[in-house]
């Protein structure tokens, strides 16, 4: 499974990456909204950092305006998926966009048909919520489980990243689903690291050779 960090801020970005847990970068117009620089040249200190797949959103509604913004966004950076809301200008931005051989990141996907829909539109990644249907009282993994079967029964190329990641379970279950990538804040990652057993052990560890022969 690839884990792509899902954060607009580059110290974030570069201790993930240092632990080598960075397949991939995911941002949204909120992430970069958190951040102090201007939304293009964050973009590019990303693309400096991470050798693989970085997600950068449109804002337009619109099939021409998303596929203009899209490709300038794609002349930052060969690396550059850029992300499409799912909507039918959306659709019709991704079509154009594959045939460009440029990547596309569906986002805001909700429903199985949905990503049904982008994948045969031709995207090269759909992202689920998870976390915000399970707000909805809406359990968001069995969203990637449907995913996860129809895009096997038909194989598509289009990969699946679990988004809206809020707990290790949401990472762990994905995984057992066999989707492709999960994109995880920072806080998230740093909580699939840690066991208290570990903790424990290493302090047992630290006091018992205190009392070693050296
Ligand atoms: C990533 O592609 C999404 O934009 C992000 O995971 C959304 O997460 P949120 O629901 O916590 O805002």
């Amino acid at each position: 499974m690839k884990f792509f960090i899902d954060t607009a801020n580059i110290d974030e970005i570069k201790e993930a990456n240092s632990m080598g847990m960075v397949d991939g970068v995911t941002t949204n117009p909120t992430l970069i909204a958190k951040e102090d620089g201007k939304f293009e040249d964050i973009i590019k200190q990303i693309c400096e950092i991470v050798d693989g797949p970085i997600s950068a959103e449109v804002i337009s509604l619109v099939a021409d305006g998303m596929v203009a913004e899209a490709r300038k966004l794609a002349g930052i950076h060969k690396n550059i998926a850029v992300k499409i809301p799912m909507t039918i200008d959306g659709l019709k931005a991704v079509r154009t966009l594959s045939s460009e051989g440029i990547k596309t990141n569906v986002t805001l996907v909700f429903s199985p048909l949905q990503a049904l829909m982008a994948a045969k539109a031709g995207a090269t990644f759909v992202s689920p919520f998870v976390g915000r249907l399970d707000d909805l009282s809406q359990d968001g993994l069995i969203l990637v489980e449907q995913i996860v079967e129809i895009y096997n029964n038909y194989a598509f190329d289009t990969e699946i990243i679990v988004a809206s990641v809020r707990n290790p379970l949401h990472v762990l279950e994905s995984a057992m689903m066999g989707a492709d990538i999960a994109t995880i804040p920072f806080n998230v990652l740093k909580k699939l690291a840690a066991h208290p057993m570990t903790d424990k052990g290493i302090q047992s560890f630290l006091d018992d050779w205190k009392k070693a022969k050296k």
